[in-house]
């Protein structure tokens, strides 16, 4: 088998300047999941970044989910859909912050989270941070244990760590 390396899923992950709006540079990762091989290498890395011991991968809405689900599985941990709102059906907990571009609400089941779980976010790329400091956010009301935060790219010049200080966060391929 050929080895994929993590620039191998970096080139892989395409820049489309000025969506959805002018002046943003859109990070489209579905060339990478059209690649068996490199959406396969990008799972096992994510995997392997994480800590012993996870309980519970949360994902967000909706790219996360894509990388969150396989994780989970990898993990042999249970995985929590952290969705837009209006999406899911039981009683949740929400929280609105700032995106790149606009803002969103999260939700997740308030019974999704049992408290002490060890919980490991996953998203695809982690851009100014809002969107994990939103589920790290959900995660804690709910009496989890964030260990830590896998992405498959980080957009560092933007500088979600100094957003995300204190947590521990581990990603694939990284543009400064
Ligand atoms: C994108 C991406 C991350 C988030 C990163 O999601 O998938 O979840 O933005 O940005 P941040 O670090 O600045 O918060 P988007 O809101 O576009 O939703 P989608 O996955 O449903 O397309």
């Amino acid at each position: 088998a050929t080895a994929v390396s993590n620039a191998d899923i970096a080139a892989l992950i395409a820049d489309v300047p000025d969506f959805p709006k002018p002046g943003v540079t859109f990070k489209d990762i579905t060339p990478l999941l059209s690649s068996p091989e490199g959406f396969a290498a990008t799972v096992a890395a994510l995997a392997a970044s994480a800590p012993s011991g996870i309980d519970v991968v949360c994902g967000m809405e909706a790219r996360g989910f894509i990388f969150g689900a396989p994780v989970a599985l990898a993990l042999g941990a249970a995985f929590v859909p952290v969705r837009k709102p209006g999406k899911l059906p039981r009683e949740v907990v929400e929280t609105t912050y700032d995106l790149e571009y606009g803002t969103e609400t999260l939700a997740v089941h308030a019974d999704a989270i049992t408290p002490g779980a060890r919980v490991l976010i996953v998203d695809d790329v982690l851009a100014t941070g809002g969107t994990v400091a939103a589920t790290a956010d959900l995660v804690r009301r709910l009496g989890g244990s964030l260990v830590s935060v896998s992405v498959v790219l980080e957009l560092a010049f933007l500088g979600p760590r100094a957003v995300l200080a204190g947590h521990g966060i581990d990603a694939v391929t990284a543009l400064v």
